[in-house]
């Protein structure tokens, strides 16, 4: 493994093996010294040419407790913002020996193309509304630690699923990991062309929320992405929040056992009432926990794992 472009690019095996090794680089969180010597003088870039709260700085304490020097990097306040292009950029930090590039960009496809000019490891941290691999790995290995397992179990994924990328490397992941899915949202926000796709590859679609919470085990609430929407895909917020939102009344119809998750950041009142963020049944702030724990596990595949000795 040297890149991780998309999670269509890993078998069941190789995700598995991600899970299981960072259930042992998540008991670093809890020590007082939080560091290991695994990825000593490797050099890691986060490059975010788009906003990040946890992706950036989750990725950027992984390198860190593995003993990677790690740098960030932005588009403001690079040559980006000179009107270099995305090529020399690359190429040229590609150039001062770097082991890996992580990258988050606007533009879908970016990383798989970045992977073809430079050397080193690339990391998808997010592709415009391509995939988002290390998102749905963390989201799985939280909904496996919280309900024992996801072969057989029920996710209902409701939200803005036209401008998600969580939601696409989720529907692979979880389809690997034998979970069964359902997809909600209002028709205005179901991607084209996903009848097909959940024809072919076995996932329901619905429009009623209150249908299908009853039936899961776990249900992820997607943001509701307006920097993506250049028109209305609803009429109003208060009517989104009534007909697609986690609200209070919503989380009484949930079995006794299920679980909350979103991958951050939330519109609290909008595809998520605060009762359910603060619930003791939200995963939101595990989710944010596994995610360091699942990003060493990735730079620990992509640069320690067999056969990776670069
Ligand atoms: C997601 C993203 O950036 O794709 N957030 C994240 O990485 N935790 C989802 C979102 O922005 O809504």
């Amino acid at each position: 493994m040297k890149h991780l472009l998309s999670i269509a690019d890993l078998s069941t095996e190789e995700i598995t093996s991600i899970l299981d090794t960072a259930v042992s680089m998540h008991e670093v969180q809890h020590r007082e010294v939080k560091k290991l010597p695994t990825l000593r003088g490797r050099t890691i870039i986060n490059f975010f040419f788009e906003d990040s709260t946890r992706t950036r700085s989750s990725f950027e304490i992984a390198g860190k407790w593995l003993s990677a020097d790690t740098i960030n990097l932005t588009g403001k306040g690079t040559s980006v913002s000179k009107g270099e292009s995305l090529r020399d950029t690359v190429m040229t930090v590609g150039a001062m020996g770097v082991d890996m590039i992580i990258v988050r960009h606007p533009a879908s496809g970016a990383p798989q193309q970045i992977a073809e000019w430079v050397d080193c490891s690339v990391v998808n941290a997010g592709d415009g509304t391509h995939e988002h691999p290390s998102q749905a790995l963390l989201d799985a290995y939280t909904m496996r630690h919280a309900l024992g397992g996801l072969e057989g179990r029920h996710v209902a994924i409701v939200g803005d699923l036209t401008h998600s990328r969580v939601l696409r490397s989720n529907l692979l992941c979880l389809a690997k990991l034998g979970a069964q899915v359902t997809l909600v949202a209002p028709p205005t926000l179901m991607p084209s062309g996903i009848g097909a796709w959940a024809a072919a590859d076995g996932f329901n679609l619905s429009y009623d929320l209150d249908a299908v919470l009853p039936t899961v085990d776990a249900v992820m609430m997607l943001r509701v992405q307006r920097e993506r929407m250049s028109g209305g895909y609803f009429p109003t917020a208060k009517e989104y929040a009534v007909t697609y939102g986690l609200t209070p009344r919503r989380l009484g119809l949930l079995p006794e056992h299920a679980v909350i998750c979103h991958p951050g950041p939330m519109n609290r009142g909008l595809e998520i009432s605060a009762d359910a963020a603060d619930a003791a049944r939200s995963l939101v702030l595990d989710q944010v926990s596994a995610g360091v724990a699942v990003r060493m596990s990735i730079l620990y595949h992509l640069l320690a794992g067999e056969g990776n000795d670069q």
